[in-house]
């Protein structure tokens, strides 16, 4: 792939980035009057997730599903092959992920927790084995609990500094894997999990030198190495920008020695390959038939996986389109510019920046409010208030409850504010920029959150919350003194 693509240097000197793809297909958006925005607050119980696209204008909720599709998928889901057994659209997909991901076997499923569910189903045997991991992803958790399974998370001590300038925040503590599956006994340890752009401490790479070493441990103990690669792509990008070693390897190259030290990758299509869907694949055929048997009893038939076949070719195209450096860096180098944007002006980000999102730390944003009251949900629903541009709480509301029906906080307090591959402008990066340092600038008109209804499984979902006090009215207040009859 064209390497020099990459990065383009401005005779001004000026450091942004530039798009290397032209708009075809346009969205009109929505930027409906604040009073509007307050209403659908109540109307979502204060949850950025229950807000309907009509109220909503840059949606930086996820992007997961959301990433722009190229013309060639789009194309591609015109010649999908309709059959419920055999179709010729899986053996295409079947080909990408032979051809990119290196694995002959793939098992599809409808999305990324799906395979989650497999794995734990298959793979935990009895009640408390452990299933260590460098950190949890929120259905990964639900799902290894769910079948009785406990998680430890091996992070090293830096991946928690939120100002940290370290290049793989993402890495396992490879000391730490050794003693615990030393000290539980490699039968009670059903796999231990990587995930590639640790998600839910800010989109932080692991580099290829400690995925090595997590091989070493698995090989010693005799324990499977499952990588979740739902953000491959970009892990892979920042390993050609930070670890020497790779600094003129191809994204190809990269992804190859990536998924050539697990034993089974799994991922998320709907990030993975900007499509739907998502899959399960190995090298080793008893690991494929071993898990093969629940894709017909939870997905559908093992040619489709309850993936829609036009979906089937979207994601064999866009698996394809993974290895284009050029595309893959849109997103990170768009996130870059906005964690250094706000930066500038003292807005604490985590840093450095990563993948997926630029992720603003609520717990020093809203340092007056106590984590009994959410900072990050408070956080997320002022600013979209302020902007109408919808972000997602990553802190203890996407926390589960423990055993004893206790909160459990959260590490790390975030508002994650996602930019999906090629669908924001400069000028729209910039205007959440411009929001959000006001916002800091009147941070301490934020108040707490209270849960008014808590569903029992990933209630972060459709939780309803209330705020604590009359603060949202008070930020409008402010906003019309300094905004006027702006929207
Ligand atoms: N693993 C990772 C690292 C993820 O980020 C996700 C989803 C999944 C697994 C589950 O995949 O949604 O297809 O079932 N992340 C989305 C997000 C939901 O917004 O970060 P799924």
């Amino acid at each position: 792939m064209n390497k020099n693509n990459a990065k383009i240097k401005f005779y001004s000197g000026e450091d942004i980035p530039l798009e290397l793809h032209k708009v075809r297909v346009v969205q009109k958006l929505h930027l409906v009057p604040i009073e509007r925005r307050l209403a659908a607050l109540h109307e979502g119980g204060f949850n950025t997730f229950r807000l309907s696209t009509l109220d909503v204008f840059l949606d930086m909720l996820t992007d997961s599903g959301t990433n722009a599709m190229s013309d060639k998928q789009v194309a591609a889901m015109m010649q999908a092959d309709d059959a419920y057994a055999g179709s010729q659209s899986f053996a295409r997909l079947q080909k990408a992920a032979e051809d990119v991901l290196k694995k002959k076997y793939l098992l599809p499923v409808h999305q990324g927790r799906a395979a989650e569910n497999i794995l734990a189903i298959a793979y935990i045997k009895e009640k408390g084995d452990l299933i260590p991991m460098n950190y949890h992803f929120t259905t990964a958790l639900a799902h290894i609990t769910q079948y009785g399974g406990r998680i430890v998370e091996l992070l090293y001590d830096e991946a928690y500094n939120i100002s940290s300038q370290h290049p793989f925040k993402g890495n396992m503590n490879i000391e730490k894997l050794d003693a615990v599956i030393k000290e539980t006994g490699a039968a009670h340890i059903p796999f231990i999990r990587m995930e590639a752009s640790t998600n839910l401490i800010g989109g932080q790479p692991f580099s290829i030198q400690n995925l090595r070493d997590v091989r070493k441990i698995a090989d010693k103990y005799g324990v499977r190495l499952v990588l979740d690669a739902s953000l491959l792509g970009e892990n892979a990008y920042l390993v050609i920008q930070r670890e020497p070693e790779f600094a003129n390897a191809t994204m190809a190259e990269v992804i190859a020695t990536m998924t050539g030290l697990a034993d089974i990758v799994y991922f998320s299509a709907r990030k993975l390959s900007s499509s739907r869907g998502g899959g399960i694949c190995t090298n080793d055929l008893a690991i494929s038939r071993e898990l093969e048997a629940f894709v017909p009893l939870f997905e559908g038939f093992l040619t489709y996986g309850g993936i829609s076949v036009r979906e089937i070719e979207a994601m064999a195209v866009g698996l394809y389109e993974t290895l284009d450096e050029s595309m893959i860096c849109q997103s990170p180098q768009y996130i870059a510019y906005l964690v250094n944007e706000l930066v500038a002006k003292g807005v604490p980000m985590v840093t450095p920046p990563g993948v997926l999102g630029a992720h603003v730390d609520a717990m020093r944003v809203c340092a007056h409010i106590p984590q009994t009251q959410y900072p990050a949900g408070a956080l997320a629903a002022a600013f979209y208030l302020i902007s109408g541009v919808r972000g997602m709480e990553r802190g203890s509301v996407s926390n589960q409850r423990d055993e004893d029906g206790n909160e459990t906080y959260a590490d790390m307090e975030l508002l994650r504010l996602a930019v999906p591959r090629r669908v924001f402008t400069l000028s729209q990066i910039k205007y959440v920029a411009d929001r959000m340092t006001w916002l800091y600038e009147n941070r301490n008109l934020i108040g707490g959150l209270k849960f008014v209804y808590e569903p029992p499984v990933l209630r972060f979902f459709m939780g309803g919350l209330a705020p604590v006090s009359d603060w949202p009215e008070k930020l409008i207040a402010k906003f019309k003194k300094d905004f006027g009859d702006s929207l």
